[in-house]
């Protein structure tokens, strides 16, 4: 469904994200101590390449869960309007931070790049609808 346009621009798309919102983060949550998929090993999904890292761990699945940020690639040009979109969603970050952040994700999440494996509960918060 939602195919004809852009897939993640409608404002329904936004409400819904919203609405998924605690739902999501159940799922994440509920993971990891219940065991019931493989342990996500957080290295592979995330490298520790520097500093970027860290700052999405701690600043980016409030709204989310980390489903969108490793499975969509960017070209830079993409990810440079995701940037400009994404801005004011983290106040909290300098520009410098911001900065670190995009720059992380065009090193490990552009087009060409792995996709890192995620179990399916992760992948349902972000492909379900
Ligand atoms: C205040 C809530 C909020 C925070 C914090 C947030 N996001 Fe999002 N994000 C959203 C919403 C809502 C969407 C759904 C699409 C949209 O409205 O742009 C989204 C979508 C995305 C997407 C899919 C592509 C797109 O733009 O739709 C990516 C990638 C993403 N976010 C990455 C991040 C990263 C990286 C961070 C940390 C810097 C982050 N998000 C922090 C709310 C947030």
């Amino acid at each position: 469904m939602n195919t004809t346009r852009g897939i993640w621009g409608g404002r329904l798309t936004r409400l819904f994200a919203a609405a998924m919102m605690g739902l999501a983060m159940g799922a994440v949550m509920a993971q990891a101590p219940a065991g019931r998929s493989p342990r996500l090993d957080m290295d592979k999904i995330f490298p520790p390449t520097g500093p970027g890292r860290n700052l999405v761990l701690n600043n980016c699945a409030n709204c989310h869960t980390i489903t969108p940020i490793v499975v969509i690639q960017m070209t830079r040009p993409a990810r440079e309007r995701w940037a400009r979109d994404h801005r004011d969603r983290v106040g909290a970050l300098t520009d410098q931070e911001f900065k670190v952040i995009t720059e992380y994700l065009i090193k490990h999440f552009s087009p060409g790049q792995p996709i890192p494996q995620l179990p399916q509960e992760l992948l349902d918060t972000w492909t379900n609808y």
